[in-house]
This record gives structure tokens, C-alpha cells and sequence, in this order.
């Protein structure tokens, strides 16, 4: 069985053909969004604060993402994965992007993601080059947490020029799509009818080739306070705090485990 390609990706953008990318961390949700026929999972840095428990992306590493990538690969037939570059695995050199992101392709990823607009222009053209696809990132780029002053929208008034511009840099650098996060929803309406690749929005309004999405989010096991565009299609957290106070109330009564659920 082949995997969605960049050719696929490509080709929902030709025939408005709107798609979904969603994080993915572990063996069950990757084999169950790939049993969904969810075409593209995104192995997230937001792992350093999903899975690692840190504040913000910035202390991930390469050998933090690897397992994660492997996993989700070994557990998946028909999306395309895409890995995450963590903060510092490619601003150094293009000898050290490139190093970084043929780890991932190692690890079983398709395609690679980074973040930046003009200033990583030269280090994808050069992965690109390689033989790797990779996904840009444009707008509130959390690894750059402390250069914005906190998470803001980006691209509103005067700014909005800038993301645009960069967006056609990436494009013309070789990138096959690009994340546009927390900008306002009719900068990424121009930037998606600019260029030719896939645009994948998060809170970025309806507009973009693609809507990617924290799992987590979507189902709300994340707490409060949650980003305006998160909707949350299930209260996972509710469930999951009723379900585990029930049990350990049947542990502590000696109601669980009843004849039902135990060997003769
Ligand atoms: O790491 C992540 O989860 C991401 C998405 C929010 C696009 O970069």
C-alpha cells in the first residue's frame, strides 16, 4: 500500500479538495486516524508539552522525537508523517538541518517540518534538494515563544505583508505546504489563493487548502484556558475523570473486580 504523497497533497489543492492533518504521538491514535483515512499525521514538537510535560516547545530534542516518529510510522500504512524539527536541531547549519531531518526520514517519516519564513529560505532549499519534502510554518511559530513576547496572533496590520512574502519565499524555496498558525483569517485567505502549495491552517480561519489539529484539542483532554480555535468535539477530560473516580471508588468498596472480570 502507498502513502500519501506531496503529489496527493498537491492535487487537493488543485481540485479544492479540503483536507486534514492531525498530531499524532503514540501506536493507537496513529494506527486509529490512519484506519480513518486521516491522509496526514504531524508528529508535533508540541510533544515537548503533550508528551514531556515541558512549558513550551523550545526543550524538545531529536532524540526526544525519534521513538515518537518511529512509533507512529510502524503504526500507520496509508498517511504521510510528518516529524517535527525541534528547536535547534536546524538553525545552526544546513549541514545540521540536513543530519537532523535524515534522522526523521530514518525513523520512518515522509517529510520533514520546520519553522521560519525568509531565514530558513536556504536550509529547505537544500533539504529539498536532498531529497527531502519538507512543510514550512509561517505566523505564531512557537519555537519563537520568546521573540514574540508570548502567544499572540501574528500578521495583523503592517505584519500581514511580511507573512505573505515569506510565504511566497518558501514556495519558491521548494517547500510542498505550509502551516499558517493564529493569523488573521483573510491574510490567509491571500496567502492560500498566492501560491500554488497546500496551505494547512490552525486558527487561521477557513480559508486554507487544509485545517490541522492538536488530537488532544480536538476532544478536549487539553485543560483550560483553551485558543479561540480550538473547538472541542468531545469533553475527553470530563469522561476520563468520571471513569477513573468510578473505578477507584469500586477499588476502595471491594466492587471491583466482581465475578464477572476474574479467572476460575
Ligand atoms: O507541533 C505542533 O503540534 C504543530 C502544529 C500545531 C501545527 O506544529
Amino acid at each position: 500500500m502507498t502513502r500519501i504523497s506531496i503529489n496527493d497533497l498537491s492535487s487537493f489543492k488543485q481540485t479544492k479538495k479540503r483536507f486534514t492533518m492531525l498530531t499524532s504521538y503514540d501506536s493507537l491514535t496513529a494506527s486509529l486516524f490512519d484506519e480513518l483515512d486521516i491522509p496526514v499525521l504531524l508528529v508535533g514538537d508540541s510533544a515537548a508539552n503533550l508528551v514531556f510535560g515541558h512549558d513550551t516547545t523550545i526543550p524538545v530534542t531529536v532524540e526526544d522525537m525519534l521513538p515518537i516518529v518511529n512509533a507512529v510510522a510502524r503504526s500507520t500504512k496509508k498517511a504521510m508523517i510528518v516529524a517535527d524539527m525541534p528547536f535547534g536541531s536546524y538553525q545552526t547549519s544546513k549541514t545540521q538541518a540536513l543530519e537532523s531531518a535524515t534522522k526523521f526520514l530514518k525513523a520512518g517519516a515522509q517529510a520533514i517540518k520546520l519553522e521560519g519564513g525568509q531565514r530558513v529560505s536556504e536550509t529547505i532549499t537544500s533539504l529539498v534538494e536532498a531529497g527531502i519534502p519538507v512543510m514550512g510554518h509561517l505566523g505564531l511559530t512557537p519555537q519563537s515563544v520568546n521573540a514574540f513576547g508570548g502567544y499572540k496572533v501574528q500578521g495583523r496590520g503592517e505584519k500581514a505583508n511580511q507573512i505573505l512574502e515569506d510565504a511566497k519565499v518558501l514556495e519558491k524555496a521548494g517547500a510542498f505546504s505550509i502551516v499558517l498558525e493564529a493569523i488573521p483569517a483573510d491574510l490567509a485567505k491571500e496567502i492560500t489563493n498566492s501560491i500554488s502549495i497546500p496551505t494547512i491552517g490552525i486558527g487561521a480561519g477557513p480559508d486554507t487548502d487544509g485545517q490541522v489539529m492538536v488530537w488532544q484539542d480536538l476532544v478536549g483532554l487539553t485543560p483550560d484556558p483553551k485558543p479561540k480555535f480550538v473547538k472541542r468535539y468531545l469533553n475527553l477530560r470530563e469522561e476520563i475523570s468520571k471513569v477513573v473516580k468510578e473505578f477507584s471508588q469500586d477499588v476502595e468498596s471491594g466492587k471491583y473486580p466482581d465475578a464477572d472480570h476474574l479467572y476460575k
